[in-house]
């Protein structure tokens, strides 16, 4: 059967079931995981998500990043993609990326179970280190497939840890064979948690995202010199811990000033040679600066600029910087994001638009093809974080919508 006309509804208890499962994958305490990108967690994740591809029947490719795309090759043309991560951050939840990817497994099953056919092909992307928390930048593996970083200098990213991208990909065994720039779907949509608190603050169950933010990440590398705690006047220091620390305030109050969409964030701080009675010689810090608005994200970042410079004079100390990550802010197609509100209300849901706060794999994509999110509630805006949680049945709520809005994109066509 071609039409959209049938209603069709998940399965909630799968769908639940294979959440919990890939959870198992890199778990750790306090119900959270741990599957920085490229690690052995990682291959586990990656392993079983695609043994279920397999079960489903759909076409497994793994391309020279190692982004995995499973497609349902039904109906003829560019597919109608989903998908999302299952990397975390050292500290993440069950749901970040992993809810996205599932859900697309789920709405394929649930059409297959129900002999429904659309006339497109669906796909389903799960795409490299979208975290970027052991490689920057983050969306690394969707900035691959759209073409707007080459294979070569993806390969060429050292991680934290010291390891090449290359080098991980090879070990893990998920070095594949499809180029860069992957196919263009014909449209894509992604479901994510929000990871924020709006939709619980407001009573809303479903947002359609209208864009993403503006992202900037620099690492920061103060070097002072190294002395003695006790025997060191104040006034004869050249201390990075305090410059750091400067930074830090600094940024936190700019935020402040901006006010609106500005967040800033120091999330990594490392000082050497840490010890307590040792004045540091080095502290090296990333900042995460972001912006709804490119113009205001520019002046944050000379804002930052300038006070790096004169930070740098008054403590003697010298200040060098190097650009993780620069993606300008990303607006959605209006029909997706319009289709994902008709589509989400006419099931009974509130909805409402806004932008995301997090980066996601949809806004890379977006230069491929017609693109949008929907995001589904996260329980106390909590994320990064172990506790991380979304209520069962907003997660089902939210798998519904990516369902009937696949199935429409399926049988559209844009002009
Ligand atoms: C990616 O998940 C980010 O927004 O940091
Ligand atoms: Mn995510
Ligand atoms: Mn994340």
């Amino acid at each position: 059967m071609r039409s959209t006309t049938q209603a069709l509804s998940v399965n909630g208890v799968r769908l639940m079931q294979r959440i919990m499962a890939l959870a198992e994958v890199g778990a750790i305490d306090g119900g959270g995981c741990n599957r920085l990108a490229l690690t052995d967690a990682d291959r586990d994740g990656r392993d079983l998500v695609r043994s279920w591809m397999v079960d489903l029947g759909l076409v497994v490719t793994v391309d020279a990043v190692g982004n995995m795309i499973g497609t349902w090759n039904v109906g003829s043309g560019a597919p109608v993609m989903t998908g999302s991560h299952i990397d975390t951050v050292r500290t993440g939840g069950k749901y970040d990326g992993n809810y996205g990817v599932l859900a697309g497994l789920e709405v394929i099953e649930t059409m297959q179970d129900a002999g429904i056919e659309p006339s497109r092909p669906l796909a389903v992307g799960v795409f490299t280190d979208e975290e970027g928390a052991r490689f920057a930048p983050d969306m690394l593996g969707s900035l691959v497939y759209a073409g707007g970083m080459s294979v070569e200098e993806a390969h060429d990213v050292i991680a934290i840890d010291g390891a090449r991208l290359g080098d991980e990909l090879e070990r893990i065994g998920y070095l594949g064979a499809m180029p860069c720039p992957g196919a263009a779907p014909h449209a894509f949509v992604e479901l994510h948690i929000e990871q924020g608190p709006l939709l619980e603050v407001n009573g809303v169950r479903i947002g359609a995202v209208t864009g993403v933010q503006g992202i900037s990440w620099q690492e920061v590398t103060i070097q002072g010199q190294s002395n003695h705690a006790g025997t060191t006047p104040m006034h004869l220091r050249r201390d990075p811990a305090y410059a750091a620390a400067a930074l830090t305030v600094f940024v936190r109050e700019l935020a402040g000033r901006f006010g609106g969409h500005q967040v800033c964030t120091v999330g990594k701080v490392d000082l050497h040679p840490n010890l307590t009675n040792v004045v540091p010689s080095r502290a090296v810090l990333t900042l995460d600066v972001r912006n709804t608005d490119e113009l205001v994200l520019q002046r944050a970042e000379a804002e930052i600029d300038a006070f790096c410079s004169e930070l740098a004079e008054r403590e003697n100390v010298a200040i060098t910087r190097r650009s993780l990550a620069r993606f300008e802010p990303v607006v959605f197609d209006e029909r997706v994001v319009s289709m994902v509100e008709r589509l989400a209300a006419a099931r009974g849901n509130t909805v409402q638009r806004m932008p995301s706060g997090a980066g996601h794999d949809a806004q890379m994509i977006a230069r491929m093809c017609p693109t949008a999110m929907i995001f589904v509630p996260s329980h106390k805006g909590l994320s990064h974080n172990v506790a991380e949680h979304t209520d069962e049945a907003d997660l089902v709520a939210g798998a519904d919508v990516l369902l009937d809005t696949m199935r429409e994109l399926a049988e559209m066509s844009f002009s």
